[in-house]
């Protein structure tokens, strides 16, 4: 095999919740994919604890690791004590570390006898140390000359279109805009990640069907049974609209509205259509948007920010909001947005619904009643948990039969019994992935080998805020209704349509009560 470069990653953050929890897990399955493939890999973490504390935590961190379910004991024993040999702890704080740093790669480089490939610096701290960490790395610790750099950078990046540009312009004067890869890791989650390769492998199919003819809706859901509890100052700050619909879910939607680029491996035609696809989204109005709040809320404010007993948030814990585009495939077909915290189960999905017939004939078991004679034909990208559990990809079999890649989605087993979406599972064609993978994992993959397309762009990232401002300088003041947490039953908050307006169903309103002042 041909000899390649040298690369370093660098964990900034790396005893931090989010690095103990996925990311050195995704940094050991790229050595697992990549060790053996020709570049020589090191491993670098810092974080504010002195090096001593530091080192011992990043080795009780490694110790956790998993290896591939197949992948024999003994042989996972060995790799990982490779992978923690390739990995070591140092203090990141003053320009002299990164200097430092920087030496010891070029030394390590040289007594390799290669040559450096580039360097990958990931940002998993909060967004008010970029700067410092940016100026660090442009000043002391670029890779070679000929060698790449890649940083990446963690949500949340502003909390409107001002601080969001503020930010961008920041890290601008430090990095190139090729350099930069926002994570969203919702990109990186499996069923997401299939949206384009689906619509691109069933191209023929979908041809006549994924427009306003044929839609009737398309529902983006994400709930969560977690509150907010031990969060509370992050989230008085974002609430749910900044923390997953500016974010999560409209990348999402922009992956099912975009127009299809006609080679779908080329991020710059994706990133472009997703670009002209923010641009199509109409304007919110306030009576797009519907906003609640779990009731403990406040008080959990109260305690972990100490706030007076008269203290009431008006930060809302659960948003549904109503989205249309302004062009001529996806015109009058609502888009639905929902998602919210301490809610009755967890799950995440994307449902497609398309229009039923005119020609659709009754079943037998239907005729003595007024329920609606025909199956829903829809395309359900299942994201996880749920009663499915894991991600899968759904479609009605009286849509079509989809194409699927064989080696990574197989036809799902078993589950007879299991009703989806209004449906029996044996009414589908169901995949679901053959290995199943973590969504940092598959990232870090894609940022190694330089795949831009599941990352935030800046002008993605500005677009988006533009989009979402204005409707949350309009709620700013709005009281969320208060729904009992983990109480809410399945249809509490599955959303009637009223015309093409979102609206609660009586049954609803009566289970919400209205917030508190503020
Ligand atoms: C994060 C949000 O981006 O996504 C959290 O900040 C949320 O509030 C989380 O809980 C959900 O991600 P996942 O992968 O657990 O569904």
């Amino acid at each position: 095999q041909e000899l390649q470069g040298h690369v370093s990653i660098i964990l900034l953050g790396a005893t931090g919740d989010l690095a103990r929890k996925y990311l050195w897990q995704g940094l050991f399955q790229l050595y697992l994919d990549e060790a053996g493939k020709g570049h020589s890999l090191s491993f670098h973490g810092s974080a504010l604890v002195d090096t001593k504390q530091g080192q011992e935590t990043l080795a009780k961190i490694l110790k956790t690791l998993s290896c591939p379910k197949d992948m024999a004991p003994d042989r996972c024993v060995k790799l990982k004590d490779q992978f923690q040999g390739l990995s070591q702890y140092r203090s990141l704080k003053t320009s002299e570390d990164y200097l430092a740093l920087n030496k010891d790669i070029e030394a390590q480089v040289l007594h390799e006898g290669r040559w450096e490939a580039g360097r990958i610096f990931y940002f998993s701290v909060p967004s008010f140390a970029y700067a410092d960490i940016a100026r660090n790395i442009n000043s002391s610790c670029r890779p070679s000359p000929g060698a790449w750099l890649r940083v990446v950078l963690e949500k949340p990046f502003g909390r409107d279109h001002l601080s969001a540009q503020q930010l961008a312009t920041e890290l601008g004067n430090f990095f190139q805009e090729q350099e930069m890869y926002r994570v969203d890791h919702y990109l990186g989650k499996q069923a997401v990640a299939q949206i384009l390769p689906f619509r691109d492998q069933n191209r023929k199919a979908l041809d006549g069907l994924w427009n306003r003819h044929h839609v009737e809706r398309v529902e983006i859901i994400m709930k969560e049974t977690v509150d907010a509890e031990g969060r509370t100052s992050f989230y008085e700050e974002y609430g749910v609209i900044r923390d997953v619909l500016q974010n999560h879910l409209t990348e999402i939607l922009t992956l099912v509205a975009m127009e299809l680029p006609h080679n779908i491996s080329s991020s710059e035609a994706v990133l472009q259509h997703k670009l002209q696809a923010f641009q199509a989204l109409r304007d919110l109005q306030k009576s797009n948007a519907v906003l609640g709040q779990y009731q403990d809320y406040s008080q959990q404010v109260r305690r972990e920010l100490h706030k007076p007993d008269s203290f009431h948030s008006l930060t809302p814990t659960f948003a549904g909001i109503l989205i249309h585009m302004d062009n001529l495939r996806w015109e009058g077909v609502p888009f639905f947005l929902m998602s919210g915290k301490a809610l009755d189960e967890r799950v995440g999905y994307i449902r497609i619904l398309f229009k039923n017939q005119a020609y659709c004939v009754p079943k037998e078991e239907h005729w003595a009643t007024a329920k609606s004679p025909c199956l829903p034909r829809q395309i359900i990208f299942y994201i996880g948990h749920g009663e499915l559990g894991s991600p899968a990809v759904l479609v009605s079999r009286n849509l079509f039969q989809p194409s699927m890649p064989s080696q990574s989605w197989k036809k799902v087993e078993g589950h007879s019994s299991l009703r989806l979406f209004g449906c029996p599972l044996s009414d589908y064609y169901a995949y679901s992935p053959v290995v199943e993978q973590d969504a940092y994992s598959i990232l870090i993959s894609q940022i190694f080998h330089c795949r831009k397309d599941s990352f935030i762009t800046t002008e993605n990232l500005l677009a988006s805020w533009v989009f979402w401002t204005p409707l949350l300088d309009s709620l700013a003041e709005e009281v969320p209704r208060l729904y009992p947490g983990g109480a809410v039953n399945g249809h509490l908050l599955d959303f009637e349509f009223n015309g093409n307006q979102l609206a609660f169903s009586q049954q609803q309103l009566e289970q919400l009560v209205p917030g508190p002042g503020p």
